[in-house]
């Protein structure tokens, strides 16, 4: 496992209540691994406290990263470890020509350009057409977040943690996310991914589901959904969602039983 959570208990700062309570679960390397739940679910809250963002502070449990116990490191140090939480601060990049912007996060600078152009090719963005555009409002809210990915991309993390921030991904479309993924798994990233559109968590090999700050299930990322939908009471939108590569994952008549209690998760 590259990430693994021990239980994991998670506090409001004020120490009054409990956001994620003793969670476990794995992340494997190399894979795609979605965490799903209602809003409020407390998904947000366990991101941040991976990376180590001020004021997420576990009260119990562990965070091993790469089998070491990572709890006690500041952002920075999780940072040189490799781990990234994506979206950020995009406030702090306008202005700067996307080369720049990109090359920031490369540390072995040879070959800058070609390592500048590939992380363009690899968001789907022709780099001969964007690399000398600027990061300011000329550029679309997707080519925006494209390009901002494609520095998390250059910069080769070992994990890119991706929390959905409310519209953000909204303006790029499925497949095309799909693609993308795909391959930034080649190139043996690891993706823990926060997500409202189920859809999207298709990508995934493995999810996690979190109700109300407790993790129910760790598993096959198509189980899982269908875990969160029976508990959310969504039939129809499960049996419309849980495709892969044009194929239904469960057939029609055992989402039927799943559903009528006929047959248990
Ligand atoms: N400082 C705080 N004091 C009280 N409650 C808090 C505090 N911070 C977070 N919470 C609560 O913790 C819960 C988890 O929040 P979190 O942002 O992690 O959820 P989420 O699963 O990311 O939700 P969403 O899907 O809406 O993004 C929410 O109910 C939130 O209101
Ligand atoms: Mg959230």
């Amino acid at each position: 496992m590259l990430l693994e959570l021990q239980e994991l208990s998670i506090p409001t700062l004020d120490n009054k209540k409990i956001i994620i309570n003793k969670t476990n679960f794995g992340v494997k390397e190399g894979s795609i691994h979605a965490i799903i739940g209602p809003n409020g679910s407390g998904k947000s809250t366990l991101a941040y406290t991976i990376m180590g963002l001020q004021n997420y502070i576990p009260s119990e449990g562990k965070i091993l990263f790469d089998g070491k116990n990572i709890s006690s490191l500041n952002i920075t140090e999780r940072a040189k470890l490799g781990i990234t939480l994506a979206w950020q601060e995009p406030a702090r990049i306008e202005g700067l020509s996307v080369r720049k912007y990109i090359s920031l996060g490369i540390k072995d600078k040879t070959n800058l350009e070609e390592k500048i152009i590939e992380a363009l090719e690899i968001v789907n963005l022709p780099s001969e057409r964007y690399i000398d555009r600027f990061i300011d409002e000329t550029l679309s809210g997707g080519e925006r977040k494209r390009i901002e990915f494609a520095a998390v991309v250059a910069m080769r993390p070992r994990l890119i943690i991706l929390d959905e921030p409310d519209s953000g991904l909204d303006v790029i479309i499925t497949e095309d996310f799909f693609n993308i993924f795909n391959k930034i798994k080649k190139l043996d990233m690891t993706i823990l991914l926060i997500t409202h559109r189920e859809e999207i968590g298709m990508v995934a090999d493995y999810g996690t589901l979190i109700w109300h700050g407790e993790t129910l299930v760790t598993d096959e990322f198509p189980l899982v959904m269908l875990r969160y939908c029976k508990k959310a009471g969504l039939k129809e939108f499960c049996k419309r969602t849980l495709y892969r590569n044009g194929k239904a994952c469960f057939p029609e008549d055992y989402i039927d039983r799943i559903f009528s209690g006929e047959e248990n998760l």
